[in-house]
C-alpha cells in the first residue's frame, strides 16, 4: 500500500509517500521544509508566523512529496496526518489539507499522534523489532518512558514534571545566546570542550537521579546554568567557558535520561530499548544510552532511529499510519474521517 503522509504540528512542514507491504517499508520522497530561520529571529517557535508559513509551503511540499515518489494520487491508499499534540493554528493547516484531500480524492483518512510518529520512525530502520518495547521519548515538547507489550499499545510509566529534554537545550542556549534550535548548537559547543585539558570546577547538579521513581525534571538545570551565567558575565564572552558548560550540561541531561532508563529496564525487562524525538538526534546521547545498556542489560536489544528521522518529518506520521491501519477493523469507515478529524493541542498517546 502507498501512504501520503502530512505533519505540520510545529515548525516543519512535510509530506511524504511510503510504501508498505508485510511490515517491510520503504520511503519513497520525504520533504521537510524548514521554518527554523523565521522562527530563530524571535527566539523560539512563534504560532502564527508557524501557521502562515505551513500555509505558504503545505501544496508545494505535497506536490513535491508525489513528483518525487513517482505515485499518482490515485494509487494512494491511506492519508495520515498528525492530529496533535503540537500547536493549533499549524496543527490545522496539515489537517485540513489532508482532509481535502481525503474527501476530493475518496481515500481514507487517519489522524496520528505526534509522539506515535517518533517511536514509529524505529520501525523504517527495524522490521524484527521485539516486544515488550521500552521507549525513551525525548522531544521538545516531550520527555517520557513509555512501555510497549506490543503495536500500537502506549503505557507511560515515567516522565518530566517541568520542561521537556529538548525545551531544556533550546532554554540553554537562548540563556548562552546561542540561538535556536538548541539541541543541534549546545552539542556541536560540547563536542569543542572534549580536546581541551584544563578542567573547569563548576558541576551542574543531576536533577532527580535518586528519586526513585522514573519521573525526570529539567527545569531546575536550566536555573543553574543561568545563575552560572549571571554570577560570572565573563561566560557569555569565552567560547572556552560555554563550550565547558554546554559539556558539563548535555553531561548532567544524558546521565539523568540513561540512569532512569536502566532503571526502568530493569524494572520491566523489555526485550528492546528504543530512543525516539529530536533529541534523539544527539550522537553522545546514542552512544552513552546504548553503552549503558550493553553493560546493565545484555540481553536488551537497542534500537535508535536513523538521524534524518530523529527530527519532525512526515515519513515517521506515515509509518505510524500504516500499523492503525492493519489494526482498523472498520476501514471503510476511515474513508468519512474527513467529516471527524480534529486538531488537539493536549492530544494523549493511547
Ligand atoms: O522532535 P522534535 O524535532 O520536535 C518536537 O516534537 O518537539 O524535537 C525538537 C527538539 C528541540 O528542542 C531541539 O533542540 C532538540 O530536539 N534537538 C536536540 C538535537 N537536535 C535536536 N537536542 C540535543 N541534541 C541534538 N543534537
Ligand atoms: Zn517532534
Amino acid at each position: 500500500m502507498k501512504i501520503l503522509s502530512i505533519e505540520t504540528s510545529c515548525d516543519e512542514t512535510a509530506a511524504a509517500i511510503i510504501s508498505g507491504e508485510n511490515n517491510k517499508l520503504e520511503v519513497l520522497s520525504n520533504i521537510v521544509s524548514s521554518q527554523v530561520k523565521i522562527h530563530a529571529e524571535w527566539g523560539g517557535v512563534v504560532p502564527n508566523l508557524a501557521a502562515r508559513e505551513h500555509l505558504k509551503n503545505i501544496l508545494p511540499v505535497i506536490k513535491d512529496a508525489l513528483k518525487k515518489s513517482k505515485v499518482s494520487p490515485k494509487d494512494i491508499s491511506l492519508i495520515a496526518v498528525t492530529a496533535g499534540p503540537g500547536l493549533i493554528p499549524a496543527l490545522l493547516i496539515g489537517i485540513n489539507s489532508a482532509k481535502t484531500l481525503s474527501y476530493v480524492l475518496k481515500k481514507p483518512l487517519l489522524g496520528i499522534h505526534h509522539i506515535e510518529g517518533h517511536i514509529y520512525a524505529n520501525f523504517l530502520q527495524n522490521d524484527k523489532i521485539k516486544f515488550p518495547v521500552l521507549c525513551l521519548v525525548v522531544s521538545g515538547g516531550h520527555t517520557q518512558l513509555i512501555l510497549m507489550k506490543k503495536h500500537l499499545d502506549y503505557k507511560i510509566v515515567g516522565e518530566t514534571l517541568d520542561d521537556a529534554a529538548g525545551e531544556a537545550f533550546d532554554k540553554v542556549a537562548r540563556i548562552l545566546n546561542l540561538g535556536y534550535p538548541g539541541g543541534p548548537v549546545i552539542s556541536k559547543m560540547a563536542d569543542l570542550y572534549k580536546s581541551k585539558i584544563e578542567r573547569h570546577k563548576l558541576i551542574l547538579p543531576r536533577p532527580m537521579i535518586k528519586s526513585r521513581d522514573l519521573n525526570f525534571s529539567f527545569s531546575g538545570l536550566k536555573t543553574a546554568v543561568l545563575y552560572t551565567v549571571k554570577k560570572n558575565k565573563k561566560v557569555l564572552k569565552n567560547k572556552e567557558l560555554k563550550s565547558y558548560i554546554c559539556h558539563e550540561f548535555q553531561q548532567a541531561v544524558i546521565d539523568v535520561l540513561v540512569a532512569k532508563t536502566i532503571e526502568a529496564g530493569k524494572k520491566f525487562k523489555p526485550k528492546t530499548i528504543m530512543l525516539a524525538g529530536g533529541v534523539s538526534a544527539n550522537k553522545e546521547l546514542r552512544k552513552q544510552l546504548g553503552a549503558a545498556i550493553k553493560e546493565n542489560l545484555p540481553y536488551v536489544e537497542y534500537q535508535v532511529p536513523d538521524i534524518k528521522y530523529s527530527m519532525d518529518n512526515a515519513a515517521m506520521i506515515a509509518v505510524a499510519g500504516y500499523f492503525r491501519w492493519k489494526k482498523s477493523k472498520n476501514k471503510k469507515m476511515l474513508q468519512k474521517n474527513w467529516e471527524r478529524l480534529s486538531a488537539d493541542a493536549n492530544l494523549k498517546i493511547s
